[in-house]
């Protein structure tokens, strides 16, 4: 079955960016003049997504603003001949819906709430904090591997050891280069990580993972967790975690943001 939606959850508070995230939602965070979300949804665009759920919070009324048109600003650019500018205005073409998570239960929460989108049908998470730089589009990677394999599929890298409590950090049995079946996941692991291998917010997951969501506990952090979820699916359904191409940047991080700012306007200029 072709994958043809997506659940991008964006409604966290983003403490790790605060104070400025009281006000500008890290999605917005600004790249090369277009929001850190523009990127996540071209990319699942170009990896051949048709619809897309945002899941967003209170406070995020910014980012459905930005994927709407602005009606004014176009009439104003076609009245005044600056028709050049209007492209700029363009958005990726995808079917884009909104929900609101009223409680900020955590990521597993955020994506039960796209059940009832999503409708029986495997189907693509994209976490917004990570932002790759690859023209083999990360999410398209992953969808090549769950058409071959017919199972779930988590985007992961080698991350240093020092930083595996970051994560979720699967325990996998290798398959071919790149591929490994998962044995276990853990998610954020105080000590003794099951591998070095993270997993980066791409997934491709089998439609069954909401009925393991609903009866997931909280997790680390109080919150409903994904990996957690994850988990104990696969002790009835395959899952396979892929080792992406691309540099992945965490956004969340001061030092990430600004190391992907400069990577692009090095690229470009
Ligand atoms: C989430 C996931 C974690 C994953 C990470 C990737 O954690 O729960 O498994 O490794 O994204 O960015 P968060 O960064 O939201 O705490």
């Amino acid at each position: 079955m072709k994958i043809k939606k997506a659940i991008i959850p964006a409604a966290g508070y983003g403490t790790r960016s605060l104070p400025i995230t009281k006000v500008l939602p890290k999605e917005m965070f600004p790249i090369n003049g277009k929001p850190a979300i523009h990127y996540v949804v071209e990319e699942a665009v170009a990896s051949g997504i048709e619809e897309i759920l945002i899941v967003v919070s209170r406070n995020k009324n910014m980012i459905l603003d930005y994927f709407d048109r602005s009606l004014e600003l176009e009439a104003f650019l076609a009245e005044t001949n600056k028709q050049h500018l209007l492209k700029k205005l363009s958005v990726p073409k995808a079917h884009i819906q909104f929900v609101r998570q009223p409680f900020a239960r955590g990521l597993g929460d955020a994506i039960q709430m796209g059940r009832p989108f999503i409708n029986d049908e495997p189907f693509a998470v994209l976490l917004p904090d990570d932002i790759f730089v690859e023209k083999k589009r990360s999410l398209k990677q992953l969808i090549n591997v769950y058409e071959q394999q017919s199972s779930s599929v988590i985007g992961v890298k080698q991350v240093k050891k020092e930083l595996l409590h970051n994560y979720g950090v699967i325990k996998g049995r290798t398959i071919s280069s790149g591929l490994n079946q998962i044995v276990d996941i853990v998610e954020k692991p105080k000590s003794s990580p099951p591998s070095d291998l993270a997993v980066v917010g791409r997934y491709v997951l089998h439609p069954d993972i909401f009925t393991f969501l609903e009866q997931t506990k909280p997790g680390i952090g109080g919150e409903i967790q994904l990996t957690d979820a994850l988990k104990a699916m696969l002790q009835v359904r395959k899952c396979y975690g892929y080792e992406v191409s691309g540099e992945r940047f965490d956004i969340g991080s001061h030092k990430e943001y600004f190391k992907l700012l400069k990577k692009l306007y090095c690229d470009e200029g």
